[in-house]
């Protein structure tokens, strides 16, 4: 049987490392794509040149055109630019949606039964479009967001509890980042939830409140460590971790920014939620019963991405 063929649109500091994570975990044979003429090739030559070491068999190709997806099983993108300073969300949003239209042309194109995966920023906003653009069946496009926003929750969990990071879990909904909405009563130790592991002693709710925080700011305090760039190592796993459950369809429960069509009481809209990954794509969208809280905290982070998707329409009013 063929390989399966995993196409990664940007090849820049996520795009590298999800090539290298696609290389050791074998999940295929990988295309990085970019503008920038030399970027790909040399990621792919250099990756493909440590799979003697590694033990691994896959082949790696750069590219600057388009035809090099062609058939690919899994497309995650990540092309587009980061804000600089000076300028405004307004200006990232009208450029990132420019290479949204490129990005979805050339999936429609070449790579039409892909699972897309996306993660340029806003990613709440640019997953919409790109559906749009691309054409791509709803249940196959989808935005990386909740996935790393619960590692970050679940790795500084783990730290507090001084357990093991895998037997922590962790519940969120809602956008990326600043809008999250953790759900600490679905958010566990080996099954026990956190508002009982405060009863218990193990840790206070301002301690928790604390953690939730951070977990929102996690992408700020990467990039002021930083100082010139964003996360990519945890954005990277997120996203294969996706694409891993639709290749070898696992049915994971995870995090998604998915297409909802009424589900939370919300329609065209991508936000996050739990979904069933499987070969299918999205699979299925678990819907829970939210308190008063969650509902707020919910209802602002669904007002805050449609108020960017008005802005996409805006620049681009055949959006619709
Ligand atoms: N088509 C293809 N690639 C493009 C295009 C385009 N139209 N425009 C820019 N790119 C490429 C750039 O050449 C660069 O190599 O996208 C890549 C982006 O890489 P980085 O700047 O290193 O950004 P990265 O850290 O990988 O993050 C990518 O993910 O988390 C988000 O906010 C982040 O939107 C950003 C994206």
């Amino acid at each position: 049987m063929a390989r399966d063929k995993i196409a990664l649109i940007g090849s820049g500091m996520i795009g590298g490392t999800l090539a290298h994570l696609a290389g050791l975990k074998e999940l295929g044979d990988v295309v990085l794509f970019d503008i920038a003429e030399g970027i790909p090739q040399g990621k792919a030559l250099d990756i493909a040149e440590s799979s003697p070491i590694e033990g691994f068999d896959a082949q790696l190709l750069g590219a600057n055109d388009y035809a090099a997806i062609e058939g690919a099983n899994v497309c995650i993108v990540t092309a587009g630019v980061p804000r600089k300073p000076g300028m405004s969300r307004d200006d990232l949003l009208g450029i990132n949606l420019k290479v949204m239209e490129q990005v979805g042309a050339g999936i429609r194109k070449y790579a039409p039964n892909a699972f897309v995966i996306c993660i340029t920023n806003p990613l709440d906003a640019m997953v919409w479009a790109l559906q749009k653009f691309s054409g791509l069946p709803k249940s196959h496009v989808v935005g990386m967001a909740g996935v790393l926003d619960s590692a970050r929750f679940r790795y500084f969990l783990a730290e507090e509890f001084k357990v093991s990071v895998e037997d922590v879990t962790a519940f969120v909904l809602g956008g990326h980042g600043d809008t999250m909405v953790p759900l600490t009563r679905y958010s566990t130790v080996a099954g026990i939830p956190i508002p009982d592991l405060v009863k218990m002693g193990w840790t206070t709710k301002e301690k928790i409140d604390q953690i939730v925080q951070r977990t929102r700011d996690g992408g700020a305090e990467i990039v002021g460590l930083l100082k010139s760039g964003s996360a990519y190592y945890a954005p990277a796993s997120a996203a294969i971790a996706m694409a891993e459950s639709y290749l070898k369809d696992k049915k994971r429960v995870l995090p998604c920014a998915a297409h909802l069509s009424g589900q939370y009481g919300v329609r065209d809209l991508y936000v996050g939620v739990p979904v069933v990954i499987g070969a299918g794509g999205v699979e299925r969208i678990i819907e829970i019963d939210l308190n008063r809280t969650e509902q707020k905290m919910f209802d602002k982070s669904v007002e805050s991405v449609e108020n960017l998707c008005k802005a996409c329409i805006e620049i681009v009013p055949g959006l619709k």
